[in-house]
């Protein structure tokens, strides 16, 4: 499971015949007047010959376009291609993440393809790193479960970036981040693709130990009977309709002498049916993608861990079969979750919140300076705020700094409130809390449902946290574009990876 391979990362300058390659991809933009071909490393007449071309191809410079052309001498590669990027910023530069996104288009698009040189315009090494990330999150397919006479293309081996900052000193490091996060972006994505025979929780939970392996954390895992003797009836209550049982799983790195402590909370339901309160048929198999929470923290602190950073960051995978059987928890039931606090299921498709409910306190009871939570929780994610934006909820003092994360990781996050009134709508006819209320802004009342088991700090306030719902931008059934391929996305391990830096910048000084 998740066999992924690594594309390898290069920066070259220079002759490029000295650096062969398969395809050479230069960058076009979308200007006022039409196509603008960008900043290349053709002769100044091919460059010439190639942009008056450019309207007759069909171009306009729009992102995810692209146009194969045979290769020019001085390309030194077989295949010339046009990349678009989309509009400049009013600057007339591009933007981080327009070049990620470029970088990762032409890739995706180039499967099949051995080595790629890619010259897109880089100003900084930050645009380098985004070239190099996109790049590496372009290279990606899951071919896990097709024949190789299917009209299977193997994602890009190779890929040079063309830079002048080919030979600055902190190349290397930029190279090897976005190695690694284009590595744990697509272990993510490997496992949200995984099809629900084959990924159930004991699977997830040994997946979990595999991609630990060589790297320096340690894995817990809580089986079933550990669970029920430890009082884990979030977690149990949802598994016990599956014949396959449910795990918690915890993953720890924990340097010396860290400067801040982290725990990450993942939904890991690995199909939910909905149970008793059973889904429609129509789409249900999307479900599969119900444990890309887990697959996403999980991935986050093995990232962190192959970084290295100055930060004791701990994953608490919560993992679950809900399924409808004889055996399976009903509308009505009570169940007493980690920690003591009762709940009322009075729908058992509301059980995103009872497994991370117990994670949560789990996670509380060892003092985090934070705990992040992530979880695809809601169709009303989708209906507040679409396919491709996670909401994040919670205490001001992480929201803000993950919102600020994510924009600089390029990934798209809004933040929500979570309005008082709420609460009273969780209250149950004969438990501490009910697993639904309010409809309306149902994205939101299932966060205050989760406020409810965060726990204490050391100094006698709730530890500070923040939820994030992704349940619509973590599966793309649309078209892929930029480096977004179809079903799992990856989305959010950039961000928390990026918060989690921030958060060591910030303490540092
Ligand atoms: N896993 C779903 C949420 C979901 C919906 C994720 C669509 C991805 C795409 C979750 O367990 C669920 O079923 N939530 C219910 C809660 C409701 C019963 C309060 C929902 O959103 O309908
Ligand atoms: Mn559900
Ligand atoms: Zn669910």
């Amino acid at each position: 499971m998740v066999k992924n391979t690594e594309v390898k990362l290069s920066a070259i300058s220079g002759d490029l015949k000295k650096s062969p390659a398969d395809a050479l991809v230069i960058g076009v933009a979308q200007g006022p007047d039409g196509p603008v071909l960008l900043d290349n490393p053709l002769t100044a007449k091919s460059a010439e010959a190639v942009a008056e071309s450019l309207k007759v191809l069909g171009l306009t410079g729009a992102a995810d376009q692209t146009h194969r052309l045979p290769g020019l001498p001085e390309a030194g590669a077989t295949v010339l291609v046009l990349a678009g990027v989309g509009r400049l910023a009013s600057d007339r530069k591009l933007s981080e993440e327009a070049l990620r996104r470029a970088a990762g288009s032409a890739v995706r698009q180039l499967a099949g393809v051995g080595t790629v040189t890619l010259a897109l315009p880089t100003a900084s090494l930050a645009d380098v790193a985004a070239v190099a990330e996109g790049a590496a999150m372009g290279a990606y397919s899951f071919t896990e479960y097709r024949s190789a006479t299917n009209g299977l293309k193997e994602p890009v081996k190779n890929v040079a970036i063309l830079t002048d900052f080919a030979a600055d000193n902190g190349l290397k490091p930029v190279l090897n981040r976005a190695a690694l996060v284009g590595k744990a972006v697509n272990a993510t994505r490997s496992l949200v693709n995984q099809p629900p025979s084959h990924l159930y929780p004991e699977s997830f939970a040994d997946a979990a130990k595999e991609l630990a392996k060589g790297l320096p954390v340690k894995v817990t895992v809580w089986d079933e009977k550990r669970l029920e003797k430890e009082g884990f009836g979030g977690i149990m209550g949802v598994g016990k309709g599956s014949a396959r049982q449910p795990r918690l799983v915890k993953v720890e790195y924990a340097p010396s002498k860290a400067s801040a402590k982290i725990a990450l909370v993942g939904k890991g339901i690995t199909f939910d049916t909905g149970g008793i309160s059973i889904k429609p048929a129509v789409g249900m198999g999307d479900m599969k993608s119900d444990m890309a929470g887990a697959a996403v923290v999980l991935n986050t602190v093995l990232a962190i861990a192959g970084l290295g950073l100055n930060v004791k960051a701990t994953a608490w995978l919560c993992i679950a079969e809900n399924m409808p059987s004889g055996a399976a928890q009903r509308p009505a039931d009570v169940l007493t979750m980690f920690g003591g606090k009762t709940v009322e299921v009075l729908n058992t498709d509301a059980e995103g919140r009872l497994v991370m409910a117990d994670g949560i306190v789990a996670a509380s009871q060892e003092y985090p300076d934070a705990i992040i939570d992530v979880a695809t929780l809601t169709g009303a994610q989708l209906i507040a705020l679409g396919n491709r934006t996670a909401g994040v909820m919670g205490s001001d003092s992480v929201t803000g700094p993950l919102k600020a994360a994510a924009d600089r990781a390029g990934e798209l996050v809004w933040p929500m409130p979570l309005p008082e009134e709420l609460r009273p709508s969780l209250d149950s006819e004969v438990a501490d809390l009910a697993n639904i209320g309010e409809r309306h802004g149902g994205m939101m009342t299932a966060a205050v449902f989760l406020r409810e088991f965060v726990g204490k700090g050391k100094d006698g306030e709730q530890i500070p946290w923040a939820h994030i719902d992704i349940a619509g931008p973590s599966f793309n059934n649309g078209s892929p574009y930029g480096y977004t391929p179809k079903q799992g996305t990856g989305c959010t391990v950039r961000t928390l990876l990026a918060y989690v830096e921030d958060v060591l910048t910030h303490s540092a000084a």
